[in-house]
């Protein structure tokens, strides 16, 4: 691809903060520490977090750059950069989460095969770009169609990063047309993050959004859309990304037998303690985030100081000075609500959270009964320990 190339060794990666905790050097996985996503309902950038699986492309020459559009469609062809920024632009919220989010903690009830996580493989960020809907729209494809006229029912992002999952081959992914031509689905083909051109981590000069699904899906680096009759059959569609039942372990799976993960469940963490704490007793102010998947608001969040017997409610913010309805249009239905609740803890004990989102799916009470080999989708009420010092900490 000439203007995007993809290196074969780490020696070319991007500047990135040093307060990121490093899961995996290389290829460069990296959270910010839990404290951070609080700090403000949109992540800077430098704080989102990094999920790779191979070295970071680099752009030679961005006029050069195109991305090929093909496969089940009339006129193949390349678009450049000016021909998308050419198209109406969209800038919309969305909460991007790594179905490995929470998979250490996982890794705890039995051992799972990925990435270590803590709570923090999800940011919140706006988002800048043409909606993929318009894009295909120039290609013949109606809006709102789950069949193109040459027979497309899946739309397949490649990108040119190498992977040892692909054998060397590039990421790649895809989501069914019926999305991808949906304008409210707001699936994007984004080159802005934060009002800034997207940074090389996250995919510069151009990415996917799928907004309400995990991460996985919204390819980085992207050099080909391909319009294809069956669902991408790629490592990280057809070979990961799934959830399988409890009993299915590394000797018995069969990975043809479940459906690639799309939209993400409702989620919760407490993100302004840590695992364990000691504090003084009185009053705590208890924050974090919550999100559902598929653009399902957040109804409530649930705080308890008793590890689950009693709860009490946590308020809810997205904008300043805009209170949150869950299913309000001022909402911004992709993005996760910060809850927050002030408590009296008189004596160690476990905190808990758990979110509800408007179709009234909630978290499991443990990991147990959602465990799987991949440690994908740890949706568990989250849990923190507070120690109660009275001595001066
Ligand atoms: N796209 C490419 N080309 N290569 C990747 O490794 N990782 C995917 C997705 N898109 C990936 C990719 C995964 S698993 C996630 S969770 C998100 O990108 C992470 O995006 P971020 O690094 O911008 O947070």
């Amino acid at each position: 691809m000439p203007g995007l190339r993809a290196p074969s060794d780490y020696s070319q990666e991007p500047p990135r903060h040093p307060a990121l905790l490093v899961n995996s050097k290389e290829p460069f996985n990296a959270e910010p520490h839990r404290s951070a996503l609080v700090s403000s309902y949109v992540t800077p950038v430098e704080f989102f977090y990094k999920r790779n699986h191979g070295p970071v492309p680099v752009v030679d020459d961005i006029d050069k750059y195109s991305v090929s559009i093909r496969g089940l469609i009339e006129h193949p062809k390349e678009l450049y950069m000016k021909d998308i920024l050419k198209l109406p632009k969209y800038a919309i919220a969305a909460t991007l989460q790594c179905a490995g989010n929470r998979r250490t903690a996982m890794s705890k009830t039995r051992k799972v095969r990925g990435v270590g996580w803590d709570i923090s493989a999800i940011g919140n960020a706006v988002w800048g770009g043409a909606k993929l809907a318009d894009v295909l729209e120039l290609f013949g494809i109606p809006k709102s169609s789950n069949k193109s006229p040459c027979g497309g029912r899946h739309v397949e992002f490649i990108s040119i990063d190498r992977c040892k999952e692909e054998n060397g081959g590039p990421y790649k992914s895809s989501i069914p047309l019926s999305q991808a031509t949906n304008p409210e689905a707001d699936v994007l083909l984004a080159y802005e993050m934060n009002g800034e051109t997207l940074n090389r981590d996250h995919g510069y000069p151009l990415r996917v959004i799928v907004p309400g699904v995990i991460g996985a899906r919204s390819v980085k680096w992207l050099d080909s859309i391909n319009i294809i009759a069956e669902e991408c059959q790629g490592f990280f569609t057809q070979k990961d990304y799934k959830m399988f039942p409890p009993s299915v372990n590394w000797d018995n799976i069969d990975w043809s037998t479940r459906r690639p993960q799309m939209d993400f469940p409702v989620q919760s963490a407490i993100c302004s303690l840590d695992d364990v704490n000691n504090v003084k007793p009185g009053k705590i102010n208890i924050k974090g985030y919550a999100v559902s998947g598929g653009g399902r608001g957040i109804e409530r969040v649930d705080v308890s100081i008793d590890g689950g017997k009693t709860w009490v409610e946590a308020s809810k913010s997205q904008k300043a000075g805009i209170p949150y309805i869950s299913d309000d249009t001022s909402s911004d239905k992709w993005a996760w609500v910060l809850f927050e609740a002030e408590v009296d803890v008189p004596e160690t004990t476990e905190i808990v959270a758990k979110a509800v989102d408007i179709a009234g799916n909630v978290q499991p009470e443990n990991a147990e009964v959602i465990w799987n080999l991949r440690g994908i989708l740890n949706t568990s009420w989250h849990r923190v320990n507070v120690q109660i010092s009275h001595s001066n900490l």
